[in-house]
This record gives C-alpha cells, sequence and structure tokens, in this order.
C-alpha cells in the first residue's frame, strides 16, 4: 500500500519539485502565502506552521506516514518560523508516529575549517544559520528518531532559480555583479536532491545526513557553469571578487563531506556537469 506523505511548503522550490516526482506516495502539500495551487494527485492544505492548532488539523486531515519539512527558508519572513514550526513538527511527529525529516542548511557552520562532516560544530554566523542550528537541536531533543537533512545550494537547469535569474537579469542591466571565488559550497541539483530525499524518506535514518553535491564550485564557477547551461554569453559586468574585498562576513568554505549519505543510499548525487548532460538528453 501507498504510504501518505506530507511536504511542508509545496509552493516552495524543493516543496514543488519533491511533490511533482513523489509518485510512490499519497501526497499532500502545505501553503502559506500561496493562495492556492495545483499538482495532478496532490492535495493541498493552507497552513501557518508556526501555529499549533494550525498544525493539529493538518495533521488529522493528512494522517501523513512521513513529513518532509521544507518550509521557512530564508526568504521573506521564512527565518521566524524555522525554530517554532521544527519544534512542534518534530514534537507531533514523536506522538503521531510520523517518520520525520527536516530541511537544514550548511549555513550551520561558519566556514572557517572545512570539510564539515555530521558531527563537526556548528558555528553559525548569519541569523539564518543560526536559527537552523537552533532548530536542530531542538529536533534531537524533541525526536531523536527525526532525520536532519543539511545541504548546500539547490540550483536548477530547467528554469533558472532565483539567484541564476538575478546573474542573467544583470547581463541585460549591466549592473556589476560579483562572483567570489574564495565563497565555497557542494551545490547540488533540484531535481538529484528531489530524488534522493524521497529515497531518504523510505528509510529509517535518524540522525544528521549531510546530503550536498559531490564537488565543491567557488561562486564563480557556479555562476558560469549556469550561464553557459542557460546559454547566456557573460558580460563584463559580472566580475570575479573576494569575499576579503567586499567587506560581507559569510562563511568561506562550506565543502561538506556526503560520504555518509552516499553509503545509506543508493541513488546517487551527481555533478554540475553531469547534471546538465542528463537535462539535455531529457530534453531531446
Ligand atoms: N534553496 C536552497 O538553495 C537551499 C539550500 C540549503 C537549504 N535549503 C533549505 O531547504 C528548504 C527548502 O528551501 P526552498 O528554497 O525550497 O524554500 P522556498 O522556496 O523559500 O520555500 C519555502 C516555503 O516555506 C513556506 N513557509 C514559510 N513560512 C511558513 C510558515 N510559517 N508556515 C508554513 N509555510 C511557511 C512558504 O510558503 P508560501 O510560499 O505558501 O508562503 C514557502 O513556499 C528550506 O528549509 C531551506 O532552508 C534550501
Amino acid at each position: 500500500m501507498k504510504k501518505r506523505l506530507l511536504v511542508t511548503g509545496g509552493a516552495g522550490f524543493l516543496g514543488n519539485h519533491l511533490l511533482r516526482r513523489a509518485t510512490q506516495f499519497i501526497s499532500a502539500g502545505t501553503l502559506h502565502h500561496t493562495p492556492s495551487i495545483s499538482l495532478p494527485g496532490v492535495t493541498f492544505h493552507v497552513c501557518d506552521l508556526q501555529n499549533p492548532e494550525g498544525v493539529q488539523v493538518l495533521l488529522d486531515r493528512v494522517q501523513p506516514d512521513v513529513i518532509i519539512h521544507t518550509a521557512c527558508s530564508e526568504q521573506g519572513k521564512g527565518i521566524e518560523g524555522i525554530v517554532p514550526a521544527a519544534g512542534l513538527l518534530a514534537l507531533q511527529s514523536v506522538e503521531r508516529d510520523i517518520r520525520f525529516i527536516h530541511l537544514s542548511t550548511d549555513q550551520v557552520f561558519d566556514g572557517t575549517s572545512a570539510p564539515y562532516f555530521e558531527a563537526s560544530p556548528t558555528n553559525p554566523i548569519n541569523p539564518y544559520g543560526d536559527a537552523k542550528a537552533q532548530a536542530e537541536k531542538l529536533i534531537c531533543s524533541l525526536n531523536p528518531q527525526a532525520t536532519i537533512i543539511r545541504t548546500s545550494l539547490l540550483y536548477d537547469l530547467r528554469t533558472p532559480d532565483r539567484q541564476t535569474t538575478r546573474l542573467i537579469e544583470s547581463t541585460q542591466t549591466g549592473e556589476l555583479y560579483r562572483l567570489f571565488v574564495d565563497e565555497l559550497r557542494c551545490p547540488i541539483w533540484v531535481e538529484n536532491f528531489a530524488e534522493v530525499l524521497l529515497e531518504v524518506a523510505t528509510k529509517d535514518i535518524p540522525g544528521i545526513l549531510h546530503l550536498a553535491g559531490p564537488e565543491s564550485l567557488n561562486r564563480w564557477e557556479l555562476g558560469m557553469g549556469l550561464l553557459r547551461h542557460f546559454g547566456v554569453t557573460q558580460t563584463l559586468n559580472i566580475q570575479k571578487g573576494t569575499i576579503e574585498e567586499s567587506g560581507l562576513f559569510r562563511p568561506k568554505n562550506l565543502t561538506m563531506d556526503s560520504s555518509r549519505s552516499e553509503r545509506l543510499l543508493k541513488i546517487p548525487r551527481v555533478s554540475l556537469q553531469e547534471a546538465r548532460k542528463m537535462t539535455v538528453s531529457s530534453e531531446s
């Protein structure tokens, strides 16, 4: 029998990708400010995940076997909801015996001592990373069976994601756009990530799991790869820069070690180049 999956943040970037591919489940998604959305075979429920009664009603209606909690990112007021929503869902998932998968970030680290393993000490240096680190601790204390997935930048190769859209737009506006060569991340293709996450949803993997892309790229390398993929010519206003010169306080090297997920999961994580090939061949 198909299991019941609830994806929070069903209108969000990752949530929507998950719901489109979760055909092995009976799927439901949550919406917050998005008034409505339609996806074949998916039911949507409006819910503020910071509201305890709202969360109870949601879970009574959906009766999920698994929750993948993607809602509450660094966008808009999402940060405010990170800790309360994580706490409510962690508690409810224990009480109702629901498998709980929470999305966290590489930004729980400060970027000074990469590569980062699951057991590496966290030391966030921005409010988003701080809220996610607090949420992780709360979940571990309330529901030790929960899976906490730490990932890196998610990129899309069919429709440019938010950051790639800004980069592409800058080739038309001519606005100075600096891509840091000293900021390293392990970006992962959102379609690949969604597939691997759905595999996680079929397994019991308690604790923290690093699930990021298989290569460490700097912002310049990633930006250039994505511009090439979308057939956009680089313009002179897009320049190499460094965090140092910018005066910004950002984590520099957030390279993650994802070997635990490699051992536990079957679906491979693919590089930017492999993802580009897969996208092109699926479209031709
Ligand atoms: N995107 C990345 O590169 C990246 C990297 C590392 C980790 N992550 C993590 O992965 C997850 C998914 O990221 P994403 O980029 O897909 O996020 P996103 O596109 O910004 O979507 C987040 C969703 O959260 C919902 N939301 C916000 N506050 C809520 C609340 N109080 N109650 C219910 N729903 C609420 C919003 O719903 P409405 O739109 O309906 O208002 C929104 O659709 C997040 O947890 C993020 O921190 C993302």
